[in-house]
């Protein structure tokens, strides 16, 4: 509030140059899935994606395909979505419930928690061991509502590395495993994943790109930033903060006056706000590296979720600010795109007023033990 009042934007204390190979080069797109795509925990969504014993999801967008389940037990599992006879993908749907999964080539079955539990004609087969062809299973952990996956059998899921306890601590605050999922919406997009989430990094561009739609609820040029090891929080500034001007301050609710967004790296930004949460979550093209998928997905809080009518109108409010991303975010990273890829100039500016883009492209530097971007005194 009193940024808002003394026009304060946040500072990064310089400019920055970044080259606009990093997001058309395929040697560095190549480098970067292995590093951040094949070699990273992923987050493959919320506790209420997977509501009960059960339920399944499959994800494409890593370079391992996925089937993650909730077991009889009630715990996440993991494993490589393929047949253990001649490796066809053993799920095809999104999400849903099985008891079994059952290969359409042959028949052979594996149960909720990956175990082989059925060959036809095993004998003629040859009876194999069957404890040996359970599927491959991957490292999986659920954590304060998080389901994170590493797409590498021999990987190592560590937290507290990879967000530390502050920024843990507070995304538990959220309590994210009491949301219910209500939807997805997937945007093919021809720029690069960074371009995707680098429009996420700033809130300069809400009064000029944003002029009829976001501009209209949030104030621009105004917002709070903080870092958590290669993690950061924005807190963009929602123009109902004045509300609060007359409240007494232990009345004051956060998700009033701001959208609070967590960049995650390599490549997901969860919103929370009142009644729900947003995700988005933006995956490179296994070919092109002037290509990704972004997939937008919402969830709702307990009570608001048991209503027909709220559900409806949160789903039409989502499937808004989806579209607005695809519409206006989207069209100038594509726009971005072009000239990266053109090679017509060779690097862009990160100004004072967006840290966020400084603080993302320092450490998707430093991960890949490439030269950091030096703070300037001039562009
Ligand atoms: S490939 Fe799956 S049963 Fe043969
Ligand atoms: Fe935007």
């Amino acid at each position: 509030m009193s940024r808002l009042d003394d026009g304060l934007n946040v500072d990064a204390g310089g400019f920055c140059r970044n080259p606009t190979s990093v997001y058309a080069d395929p040697d560095l797109a190549e480098r970067e899935r292995q590093a951040f795509f094949a070699g990273h925990p992923h987050l493959v969504g919320l506790t209420g994606d997977l509501p009960e014993p059960g339920a399944f999801l499959t994800s494409d967008d890593l370079p391992t395909p996925l089937l993650a389940t909730r077991d009889d037990d009630g715990r996440l599992r993991a494993f490589v979505n393929a047949c253990r006879h001649r490796g066809v993908v053993l799920e095809e749907r999104d999400r849903g419930g099985a008891r079994r999964f059952t290969c359409p080539f042959h028949r052979w079955s594996y149960d909720i928690g990956g175990a082989l539990v059925g060959i036809p004609n095993a004998d003629h087969f040859g009876d194999p061991d069957k404890a040996c062809l359970g599927l491959v299973e991957l490292p999986a952990l659920e954590e304060a509502g998080l389901l994170w996956v590493h797409p590498d059998p021999e990987g190592t899921i560590d937290l507290e590395e990879q967000l530390g306890p502050e920024l843990q601590a507070e995304l538990a605050s959220w309590n994210l495993d009491e949301l219910a999922y209500l939807g997805r919406d997937d945007y093919d997009v021809a720029c690069n994943w960074k371009l995707a989430m680098d429009t996420f990094g700033e809130t300069y561009h809400f009064p000029s790109l944003h002029s009829e739609t976001i501009h209209l609820n949030f104030y621009g040029n105004v917002q709070c930033y903080d870092t958590y090891g290669r993690n950061h929080r924005m807190l963009l500034c929602k123009r109902d903060i004045d509300g609060l001007r007359d409240l007494p301050e232990d009345e004051w609710q956060i998700t009033t006056a701001a959208l609070p967004v967590y960049w995650l790296f390599p490549n997901v930004q969860l919103m929370p706000f009142a009644e729900g949460i947003h995700l988005v979550r933006a995956y490179p093209s296994s070919t092109d590296p002037g290509r990704h998928v972004s997939r937008i997905t919402w969830y709702l809080r307990p009570g608001p979720a048991a209503d027909p009518q709220f559900r409806e109108m949160l789903t039409m409010i989502s499937r808004g600010f989806g579209s607005i991303i695809r519409d206006e975010d989207y069209v100038v990273s594509a726009s971005q795109q072009r000239t990266a890829s053109s090679g017509a100039i060779d690097h862009v500016v990160f100004g004072r007023n967006e840290p966020a883009l400084h603080h993302y492209h320092g450490t998707y530097r430093r991960m890949l033990n490439m030269e950091p971007l030096p703070l300037l005194e001039h562009p």
